[in-house]
């Protein structure tokens, strides 16, 4: 099996768009199927964020300065998606700002993976190569097995959550 750095992204990205499109075709009144559905999507978006943040992004970092600012960029749009993600593991199905809240993320996740697919993976794949990706690969692979699975709600700022949904 291949530790392609790239190729084991892009299949988490496969992954989260198909959870995103079963919640888009899911309907108006599957409250149970799309609580399921988001506390899918959460866990992959967790795991994967922490692999980029841990591994990918500042790997890429340290080779290629000239991709600074597109992983700066990264970073900031990871935490917009993660306010979200914490909010969102606050909220039940049933609240009325859940849809909205899921659709706000789909489109916000949406966009930086197309990012990342069109134009921030071929600029990395043109300055490593082969061996570089494969070793980044490998220790994702590795860094998988502890990754946190839930998003994580630092007390200041679940306080401010609770205070805005609660
Ligand atoms: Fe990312
Ligand atoms: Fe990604």
């Amino acid at each position: 099996m291949s530790t392609d750095a790239i190729v084991l992204l892009k299949e988490d990205h496969k992954q989260i768009r198909k959870l995103f499109r079963d919640f888009q075709a899911a309907g108006e009144n599957a409250t149970a199927r799309k609580g399921k559905l988001v506390e899918q999507i959460l866990e992959l978006l967790t795991v994967h964020t922490y692999l980029e943040n841990e591994c990918m992004y500042p790997e890429t970092r340290r080779l290629l300065p000239d991709l600074e600012h597109d992983i700066l960029e990264s970073y900031e749009e990871h935490h917009v998606a993660d306010v979200l993600c914490m909010e969102l593991a606050a909220l039940e199905p049933d609240n009325e700002r859940f849809d909205a809240k899921t659709a706000v993320l789909i489109e916000s996740v949406t966009h930086h993976i197309e990012e990342e697919e069109q134009e921030w993976f071929p600029k990395v794949r043109a300055g490593l190569n082969r061996k570089q990706l494969q070793d980044i690969g490998a220790r994702m692979l590795e860094l998988r097995k502890k990754a946190p699975r839930k998003p994580s709600q630092p007390s200041t700022l679940k306080k401010v959550i609770d205070a805005v949904v609660g």
